[in-house]
């Protein structure tokens, strides 16, 4: 598999068209910012295990189907590309009814834009599965989510209410956030940066971070990758699933950048 390379004075990055997969982004004068596993298979049939996943029309298990949907696995057509006159560079990819652009400089935005182009309402999950690479994920905290519920996947689903305060982590999180709009802000002193996350269309976040025994199940990940990444994902899941009536459309989007 061969990536589209991107190299300006504002950023690299490395975009396929499998799963229209963002697996690397680079401001200039910074570190990476997205997380992309060295043991990453870049094979048809499995996602990649890093960058931006795009999940959708589910997200996690379904019965008798791939989790987190069939996006990610699909060869998506590279619609568009061209170079914005501040220097930023545009693409859109397409699958069927959904159209992903991806905006690329020192700031990096992503829309995901679907349309029902049936008869019929169409309800959908989605997700950009943003893995973030951090310094030192014990150090980390993600703030914007305070007060906010979620369903927490380590604890058979339970909804719980986020205290007052950031997210630390020192064990396994999986948890979807839901009604929420909020920016995120992912704090790494170790790196000494923040990384923000805006969005909007988006009422759920999921952050998640395997930790170290299902880091060390995973076969295409390090068994100390868990240190270095975090996913806070900008989605629509469960009770904020997207709907539309025929002819309708939604767009997703993230902006992210570093401080
Ligand atoms: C997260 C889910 O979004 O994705 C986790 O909340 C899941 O439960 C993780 O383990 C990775 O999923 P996958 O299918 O890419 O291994």
């Amino acid at each position: 598999m061969e990536p589209i390379r991107i190299s300006t004075p504002l950023a690299e990055a490395e975009l396929y068209s499998y799963g229209a997969h963002l697996a690397r982004w680079t401001p200039r004068g910074h570190r990476p910012v997205l997380y992309l596993s060295p043991r990453s298979l870049f094979t048809p049939g499995k996602g990649i295990r890093g960058g931006v996943p795009i999940i959708f029309p589910w997200f996690g298990p379904k019965e008798g189907a791939a989790a987190h949907g069939f996006a990610r696995t699909s060869e998506w057509s590279v619609e568009s590309q061209r170079t914005l006159e501040d220097g930023r560079v545009e693409i859109a990819l397409v699958l069927a009814n959904v159209r992903f652009r991806l905006t690329i400089g020192l700031e990096l935005k992503m829309e995901l834009e679907t349309t029902n182009v049936g008869k019929d309402v169409l309800v959908f999950e989605e997700a950009l599965h943003t893995y973030f690479t951090v310094g030192d994920v014990e150090q980390v905290t993600v703030a914007g989510l305070e007060g906010a519920e979620y369903l927490d996947k380590t604890d058979d689903y339970q909804r719980k209410r986020q205290a007052e305060e950031p997210i630390r982590f020192d064990r396994e999180t999986d948890r979807t956030y839901v009604n929420t709009r909020s920016t995120c802000t992912i704090l790494d002193p170790s790196w000494e940066r923040r990384i923000v996350v805006e969005k909007s269309g988006s009422a759920s976040t999921v952050v998640w971070n395997p930790w170290i025994e299902k880091a060390m199940a995973m076969s295409d990940m390090e068994p100390d990758g868990w240190k270095q990444m975090v996913c806070v994902e900008t989605g629509n899941i469960g009770e904020n699933a997207v709907r539309l009536a025929p002819g309708e459309s939604h767009t997703m989007t993230a902006t992210i950048r570093v401080e």
